[in-house]
């Protein structure tokens, strides 16, 4: 179950075996409470995601109008990008209860059963990391999902019988890292599915400029554009590097943070220009020194700087490969020219190594 936070037992261990990332999506430590209060309420709080949130406001719309619950919801993409935000906003604009919960809490189909019988009219069932429900889970939330029923086994043996519930109309909001770890079945049962993308400069500008506000910290233009900069297209890193910020702000000078002050603070920090922190640089290292460039398979590499698969691909993959400095292969990973140059080695350029770049050509 998530704790009030909405903190799930398995950002819980994955906080513990991570340790601290400051430019991680992934949630940690003291992120909970102050995410919280400057999580937005509404769908015009919400900023970016435009055209996500212009399809939101007609669901919800002709959904009230019709005084009929909401389809179920799938949102998917990297850590930090707004997937629980948006849970809450919904339910909230739907004026639903959000029962949260996630894929790993939900061990035996009985414990869905509970759940299931426990929901009222018009609430909705927050399932984070949906791709991890076991098999027998799902079994039993197909129909659930998609006729109201539950079907139960009471006894066992010879004297055993199946009976069936009927369940009040509730909405599932189901939200996934890994879109492509979810079974077919369970992903045809959502009636919207929707990608989260990384936000842009603009977007990260005005979330961290709020942000500001509501923390009451002095912070200049070009100090928010520097943090957004760094913020790799994701909120929750964007709202954790202005918290060191404002400490560093705090502790360093007279608070109020400056484009030359956040440029320290996040250099002090091990933060680079382009938001890449130490994980980051030792995973573009390893393919570089030890692959030779690649490619090379996701756990050999995790192995590789002793990290979890999980970590490389949930947090440091998507914000590599949107830099261009991954390309992924059938083979595994590889590092791009942008990659190499990034880190201050030298690309080869030897014929024999272009064709294992698969260039070849120019
Ligand atoms: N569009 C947004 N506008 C403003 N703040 C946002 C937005 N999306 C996310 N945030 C902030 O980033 C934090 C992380 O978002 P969250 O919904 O927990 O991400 P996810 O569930 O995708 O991992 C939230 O607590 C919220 O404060
Ligand atoms: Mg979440």
């Amino acid at each position: 179950m998530a704790d009030e936070r909405g903190m799930t037992r398995t950002d819980a261990r994955r906080e513990g075996a991570q340790g601290r990332r400051e430019v991680s999506g992934e949630r940690q430590g003291e992120d909970g409470r102050v995410d919280y209060a400057l999580r937005p309420k509404s769908l015009d709080e919400m900023i970016g995601q435009e055209r996500m949130r212009e399809k939101m406001r007609i669901l919800v719309q002709a959904a009230r109008q019709r005084g009929e619950a909401l389809d179920h919801v799938l949102l998917y993409g990297p850590p930090g990008l707004g997937k629980t935000t948006l849970s809450h906003i919904l339910a909230h604009e739907m004026q639903g209860n959000l029962k949260p919960t996630a894929g790993p809490a939900i061990e035996k189909a009985g414990d869905l059963a509970a759940i299931l019988t426990n929901l009222r009219r018009g609430d909705i069932l927050f399932i984070d990391e949906i791709h991890r429900l076991g098999r027998a889970v799902e079994e039993i939330l197909y129909p659930a999902m998609e006729d109201f029923v539950l079907d139960i086994t009471v006894g066992s043996g010879p004297s055993a019988r199946s009976i069936r519930l009927k369940l009040p109309r509730f909405t599932v909001f189901g939200a996934t890292t890994r879109l492509a770890l979810m079974t077919a079945p369970l992903r045809a049962r959502f009636g919207v599915v929707e990608r989260f993308d990384f936000y842009s400069q603009n977007a990260l500008e005005t979330i961290i400029t709020r942000a500001a506000e509501m923390l009451e910290t002095p912070l200049a233009r070009d100090g928010a554009a520097e943090i957004a900069r760094r913020a790799r297209g994701t909120p929750r890193v964007a709202l954790r590097l202005l918290r060191r910020v404002r400490d560093y702000a705090q502790v360093r000078a007279d608070g109020s943070i400056s484009h030359a002050l956040a440029d320290e603070a996040l250099e002090v920090n091990e933060i680079d220009h382009l938001g890449l922190d130490d994980l980051d640089r030792r995973v573009l290292n390893s393919i570089v020194g030890k692959f030779s460039g690649g490619p090379v398979g996701l756990g050999t590499l995790a192995a590789s700087i002793s990290e979890e698969d999980d970590t490389i691909m949930d947090v440091v993959e998507p914000y590599l490969l949107q830099l261009g400095f991954l390309e992924r292969t059938p083979r595994g990973r590889m590092a791009t020219k942008a990659a190499y140059n990034h880190i201050g080695a030298e690309f080869p350029e030897s014929p024999e190594q272009r064709t294992l770049f698969g260039g070849g050509g120019e």
